[in-house]
């Protein structure tokens, strides 16, 4: 056991991030008045080379002028291997207002990625007198963003939140797959005639949450690409709240309401955490460290597991 506390990341709900291309003027608006706690405007993959300038105007008027209530406004960046990048952070940082909250950064492979990203960013602070903080999030879809993930999580304090990016991770890594996330057909072992299917993310998602939680950032699942599979996106998510992601990528309005409802506790999940908070307060009241609560073992460590499940409940409550 380490003698250093885990860093507590951010505290604001960050169920569900909308993304929107930044190109597609009319999405702003509605991506404005949705129930998403994050809000990504895109200028990387969903615009197109011949687009990329006219969507920075976009952003930065929509970033402007819309009412974004109190959501984490995002924009995501190109990438460090593209000739745009440089131009998104100026001229969003010098020409968006104050309003903007966080700059995501795609297909991160080192912390120099960051570093880079970081000393421009706060040169364009400096020279503009920019009064808040941008702060950043990364997403994680490459081999070499997931062999450093330990040092990209601990890169810079402005670093929030961390994200899978599936379709390119999986492109990256040489997987033989399509489609963006979720249950893979050839992904399974075999019980007799019987086929089971198993997670290929469920790796680099717990090598995620570990990073982040070690140096405070919050773990995210990023995209699922087929929206029509209400039933297979909540699946995906159940899992990746399970192993401690707090939020999941929307790509379409439909799976928000799909997020908000896997990333926020249930009614049922909370009252049995306070439940066993109560028991092991008349516990320790009884000088004992464990205790029976349903017939099963509480302990010390199970106070620590249901506080997760009442800070989470409380912190998304407001
Ligand atoms: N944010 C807010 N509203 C959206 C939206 C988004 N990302 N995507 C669609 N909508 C709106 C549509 O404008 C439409 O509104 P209307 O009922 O007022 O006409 C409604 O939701 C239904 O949309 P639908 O017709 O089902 O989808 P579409 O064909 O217009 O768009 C996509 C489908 C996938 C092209 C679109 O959802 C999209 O661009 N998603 C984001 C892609 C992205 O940003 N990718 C990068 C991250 S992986
Ligand atoms: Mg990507």
């Amino acid at each position: 056991m380490s003698f250093r506390l885990q860093p507590t990341p951010v505290a604001r709900p960050n169920r569900c991030q909308l993304f929107g291309p930044g190109s597609n003027v009319k999405l702003h608006a509605k991506m404005a008045a949705s129930a998403a706690d994050v809000i990504n405007l895109d200028l990387e993959d969903s615009v197109s080379p011949s687009d990329k300038d006219s969507a920075r105007v976009n952003v930065i008027d929509a970033i402007n002028t819309l009412d974004w209530g109190n959501k984490t406004l995002s924009v995501r960046i190109n990438g460090l291997d593209t000739p745009y990048w440089y131009r998104d952070v100026v001229d969003v940082l010098e020409q968006a207002g104050d309003r903007l909250d966080q700059i995501m950064i795609p297909k991160v492979g080192c912390a120099g990625d960051i570093y880079a990203v970081d000393a421009l960013v706060t040169a364009i602070e400096r020279a503009k007198g920019r009064t808040k903080p941008i702060s950043f999030e990364v997403i994680i879809e490459s081999a070499a963003g997931i062999a450093h993930v330990e040092e990209i999580a601990a890169a810079s304090p402005r670093l929030q939140a961390m994200s899978l990016g599936a379709a390119d991770f999986a492109a990256s890594m040489g997987m033989q797959t399509t489609g963006i996330g979720g249950t893979q057909e050839n992904y399974y072992m075999l019980h007799g005639e019987n086929r089971h299917y198993s997670d290929p993310w469920h790796w680099a998602q717990t090598a995620i949450v570990a990073a982040c939680r070690t140096h405070g950032v919050l773990p995210v699942d990023g995209p699922f690409g087929d929206f029509s599979d209400d039933e297979g996106y909540r699946a995906q998510a159940r899992r990746s709240a399970t192993l401690g992601m707090v939020g999941k990528w929307a790509i379409h309005p439909k799976q928000i309401a799909l997020a908000n409802e896997v990333f926020t506790p249930s009614e049922d999940a909370v009252a049995e955490a306070r439940e066993i908070l109560a028991a092991m307060e008349e516990a320790t009241a009884r000088g004992e460290g464990a205790t029976v609560y349903k017939g099963r073992l509480v302990d010390i460590a199970s106070i620590k597991q249901a506080e997760v499940i009442v800070k989470q409940s409380e912190m998304i409550a407001g």
